[in-house]
């Protein structure tokens, strides 16, 4: 069944990025493996996803696991990855009833053939829903991001398809991640550390950041609504002065 939609009147956005930070401290707190903080971080996942829903945000970005974690211990690394796989089988079903589009971005190539396999059934099992564009960030990182758009940019270069001089932002930016969402309006980090940590450095260049204290597992509606009520709160603008957005200029 369909979450049901909440009226809201405030300013939303239209794109969400989150890192997903707290579950190691949310565990440890328990006297618990990290492991047992990922688990309950998942569920988190899923409250997110439906609060989305419920409030007509179109897209959501989450940076589910960056090109960096590989280096945390074996075995934390493979109880995220058996939670992957058996968050894909659990809950695409289900996504695809509510209309998520569900997208993998990162170097795929890295993950093990049959988690590689499911990622990639469930983006083409969802590719034509449009309610929530679902984009879960996995062995990514920002400047990896940037580097592989030059790369492939610089091919096109190569094949006579563009003038090296006409390379410029608009040209790199149709082979960056999420090319086809609208720019990141609202970025949020939970679990209280004020950083970007390598994630979506090109799509955030004007998006507001909310830091929020709550550890990701706890990272619930009201969480979420703060969020939003700091971001409707902002006065964004884009470069121009607060005269020029107060006259529509
Ligand atoms: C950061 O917290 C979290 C991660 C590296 C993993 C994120 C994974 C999930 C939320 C679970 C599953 C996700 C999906 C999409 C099914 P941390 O471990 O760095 O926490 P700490 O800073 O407290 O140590």
């Amino acid at each position: 069944m369909t979450p049901p939609k909440t009226a809201g009147t405030e300013r939303l956005p239209r794109h969400v990025a989150i890192v997903m930070d707290g579950n190691g401290r949310w565990a440890r707190k328990r006297l618990r493996p990290r492991s047992f903080g990922h688990h309950a971080g998942q569920k988190a996942v899923r409250g997110a996803i439906e609060f989305c829903l419920r409030r007509d945000i179109p897209a959501l970005t989450l940076f589910a696991f960056s090109s960096e974690n590989w280096q945390r211990p074996p075995d934390e690394v493979s109880a995220l990855m058996e939670l992957f796989l058996k968050a894909l089988d659990r809950e695409v079903d289900e996504l695809h009833g509510y209309g998520v589009r569900i997208r993998f971005v990162g170097e795929l190539s890295a993950f093990a053939p049959a988690l590689a396999q499911r990622m990639q059934a469930a983006m083409d099992r969802t590719a034509a829903n449009t309610r929530l564009h679902l984009n879960i960030a996995v062995n990514y990182g920002g400047r990896w991001d940037i580097a592989q758009a030059a790369a492939r940019l610089a091919r096109a270069v190569q094949a006579g398809e563009i003038a090296a001089d006409a390379v410029d932002e608009h040209s790199l930016a149709p082979y960056l991640c999420l090319a086809d969402e609208p720019a990141v309006d609202l970025f949020i980090r939970t679990g209280g550390e004020q950083r970007v940590s390598n994630f979506l450095l090109w799509q955030i260049a004007y998006a507001e950041i909310h830091f929020s204290p709550v550890l990701w597992p706890d990272f619930d509606a009201a969480a979420f609504d703060q969020a939003l009520a700091d971001y409707a709160g902002r006065e964004r603008r884009f470069g121009k002065t607060s005269a020029q957005v107060a006259g529509g200029a």
